[in-house]
């Protein structure tokens, strides 16, 4: 039989952006086979794609239900292990907490739910099934973000002084200037997105990214958001003032109206005795800087970068990996996970971060809703 993982995919069909990034990384370091899918609500199209991309049609399923009652009803060794849940937002959480009661393992999407509730409901779940749980902030996985992670931890830069981490793309911009398409698209509907379109989208990468690289916790914000309409119930723009335990301070800008930006995720760490500097679209440049000293450029895959780095790349250094390969490190450490082997903290972001981010996502509402006001969040 087959050493491979059973993976279940939810959603991400043929007319997703992320669906692909997906099953893409699953197959990088062939560990997973895609057995079974409700890629999209529409049976047809649902069929029609897993025959695109060669998927048994036995274990299409016309629905998330139907799909959890029929895989439940085959033997554990026959059974698809994981499912990966790359729908839009509000499924998310009705979804993981089936899979994790029926003693699936779970890939999810972030943002993790729609609420700091939902997101402890889970938790529990989680806790009770004993299963894995990988949520994909998709960043996490790039080789030089590991090793930033790791040389803040062994002390490169000191005592961090400030955190500045921005997320800008401008693509709603094509979208939000007409009322007919700015009604028209899940992201921009509160009752699909939850509360929050750009920072429960993006900007809760850029928070995930500073706790995951920095080590520490933000312990509280306050923030500014832009709808630029009226009848636009969805912030498109958000800047957030963070504080963190031990002095730290910074700031979140994160903006869907940022004109002619792409996927313009960066961040800057300011220590007492250095920096560091990386930007998404260029991801294999680590950049440190300092006050005395020339400033000095980290790449994957050389000797010098620690394992969690090193564990990342799959070729020697100078040949470019990417966002696919990003993903497949976070499919990588969940496999890992899943199969009972040992890895290091770090290789997938967890429940943890899923219940950070949402509690992050509703403070920054409920900071800008009261008037821009410092809140707390949980520790
Ligand atoms: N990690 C990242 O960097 C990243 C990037 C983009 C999107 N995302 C997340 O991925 C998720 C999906 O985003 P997207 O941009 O791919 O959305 P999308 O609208 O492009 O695709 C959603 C897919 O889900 C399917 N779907 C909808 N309802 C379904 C149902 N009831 N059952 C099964 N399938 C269903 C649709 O048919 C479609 O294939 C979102 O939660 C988003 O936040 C994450």
């Amino acid at each position: 039989m087959s050493k491979k993982i059973r993976l279940g995919i939810l959603g991400g069909g043929g007319d997703s952006l992320i669906g692909v990034l997906h099953r893409v990384a699953s197959h990088i370091n062939d560990n997973y086979q895609i057995t079974g899918a409700v890629f999209n609500p529409d049976f047809d199209a649902n069929m029609a794609f897993a025959k695109e991309i060669d998927v048994p049609t036995n274990r299409i399923y016309k629905d998330f239900d139907t799909f959890v009652e029929e895989e439940m009803k085959l033997p554990k060794e026959e059974r698809i292990e994981v499912c990966s849940i790359l729908t839009p937002n509000f499924l998310h959480f009705p979804m993981a907490k089936k899979l994790l009661d029926n003693g699936f393992h779970v890939i999810c999407e972030k943002p993790m739910t729609t609420s700091l509730e939902e997101a402890k409901i889970l938790q529990e779940a989680h806790k009770k099934s004993g299963a894995v749980f990988a949520l994909t902030h998709t960043y996490t996985g790039y080789p030089m973000v590991r090793q930033m992670r790791e040389m803040i931890k062994s002390g490169a830069l000191g005592k961090i002084h400030k955190v500045d981490a921005s997320y800008y793309q401008g693509w709603i911009n094509t979208i939000i200037h007409d009322q007919e398409k700015r009604s028209s698209v899940w992201r921009l509907d509160p009752k699909k997105a939850g509360i929050s379109s750009c920072i429960g989208d993006i900007g809760v990468h850029a928070f995930n990214l500073i706790e995951y690289t920095t080590g520490l916790r933000i312990d509280s914000i306050l923030s500014d958001f832009n709808y630029l309409y009226e009848d636009n119930q969805m912030d498109v723009d958000g800047t957030v003032l963070v504080r963190m335990d031990n002095h730290v301070k910074g700031l979140i800008r994160s903006s869907q109206v940022a004109t002619g930006e792409e996927n313009g995720l960066s961040i800057a760490i300011y220590g007492e005795k250095a920096a560091f500097k990386w930007e998404q679209e260029n991801p294999n440049f680590l950049y440190k800087l300092s006050d005395t000293e020339p400033m000095q450029v980290y790449k994957p895959g050389h000797a010098y970068n620690s394992d969690l780095s090193l564990g990342g790349t799959k070729l020697p250094p100078g040949h470019p990996e990417g966002i696919f390969d990003s993903m497949a490190n976070i499919y990588l450490g969940a496999a890992k996970a899943i199969r009972g082997e040992k890895y290091n903290d770090g290789e997938f972001p967890t429940m943890l971060d899923g219940v950070r981010g949402m509690n992050f996502i509703e403070a920054t509402v409920e900071s800008h809703k009261a008037g821009n006001i410092w809140v707390k969040l949980e520790s």
